[in-house]
Order: C-alpha cells, then structure tokens, then sequence
C-alpha cells in the first residue's frame, strides 16, 4: 500500500540534507519500512571498489543539453527520482563531476530535434546527483535503459547505461549488465531509484 510511505519529496529532501555517506545509513535507518532501507544501501567502502563497467553511447546522445535535475513537472505521474553518489574507488565523494542522463520517452523514442528526457549537472560538495524524469519506453532489441556520462574534472570519461530490476527483457538484451542495476523502491508517488558511480580518479 503506497499510502504510507514517504514521498519522493521527503525523501529526496533527506537525502540533500544529510553530508553523503552517513545520509546512506541516516536515510536508510530513517525511512523504515523496508522499501527505502533497499533504496539507499550504505556503500561498500572497506576497501578499493570496482569501478562501474563502461557500456556504449548508442546513437542519441546529443551535446550541450540543459542543465537541470527535473526533466518532467512535478505533477507528473509516474515519475521516478534516481539518486546517488560519485565515488572514487577508495570510496571518496568526487565533487562537481558531469552527470549527463539522457533517455528514451515512454513510448520509447530519444528526442533528436530537442532536449526532452535529456539534461546535465554537477555532483554537489558531497558527490550527491538527482534526476527527477520518467520510465524510458521499450525500443527495439533493446531492454528499458538509462544512458549516462559521468566525468570528473580533469578525469577520465565514463560513458554507460543504467537498468531496471526485474524487466522481462533484460535477459534478451545483450548490452545488459547486472552491475548496472538500479535498486528501486515504490514510494508514495512513484519510484525511487539508487546508483553510486565508481569513476577511476
Ligand atoms: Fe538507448
């Protein structure tokens, strides 16, 4: 039942309140029942960390999108808000790194002429990112995706993709890598969804 549950708001408002890596533990112990305690697993920073595989562009990556966390209104329904962190493989906050997220439409197709589903930030002084947008549509050969470019400044460029647990297609789809699951969670309006970068800085 969603009624109970906080929503997207209050829990992305926790999130931007608290300093990074505790807000992982803080929000996880804060947000009980179970649903947000899977959306926000405290990173594993005992030792050197794996950095996130890198995946292909593909063909509809445009440059100079807007800058912007929100890609929808905020009545939107459906929406689903992606959170998390850039980290350094010694589990370090890595701040003001581009995060470029662009994606397909519900229906599947990439706006070439515009920037709809497409934007651009900076990681926050605690290596924090946001998006607030929708489901990408089913295209193709290809399982529901987000496309990503994280770059550091003065690092290396990571280009990759982000999927969604449990979709019917992802075994069909050969670019899938289970590394690159989102955790999601329902909240009282929508999803939420978690992904912590590892960049090689
Ligand atoms: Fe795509």
């Amino acid at each position: 039942m969603r009624g109970n549950r906080p929503t997207r708001r209050a829990v992305l408002r926790q999130w931007l309140a608290l300093p990074a890596l505790p807000a992982a533990l803080a929000l996880s112990a804060a947000s009980a029942p179970g649903a947000e305690r899977r959306l926000v697993p405290t990173p594993a920073c005992d030792d050197r960390e794996d950095t996130t595989p890198s995946q292909t562009e593909g063909p509809f990556h445009k440059p100079d999108s807007p800058m912007r966390h929100e890609f929808v209104p905020e009545d939107a329904g459906g929406q689903v808000t992606l959170v998390g962190l850039v980290l350094t493989p010694r589990c370090r906050p890595v701040t003001n790194a581009l995060v470029d997220i662009w994606h397909a439409d519900p229906d599947g197709a990439y706006d070439n002429d515009g920037f709809r589903f497409r934007g651009h930030q900076f990681t926050d002084p605690d290596g924090r990112y946001w998006v607030r947008t929708l489901r990408p549509g089913l295209y193709g050969s290809r399982t529901r995706h987000y496309h990503v470019k994280i770059q550091p400044e003065g690092g290396p460029l990571l280009t990759t993709q982000l999927y969604f647990p449990g979709e019917a297609r992802n075994g069909d789809d050969w670019l899938f890598d289970p590394a690159l699951v989102m955790t999601m969670a329902e909240v009282g309006d929508g999803e939420l969804g978690r992904f912590d970068f590892v960049v090689d800085v």
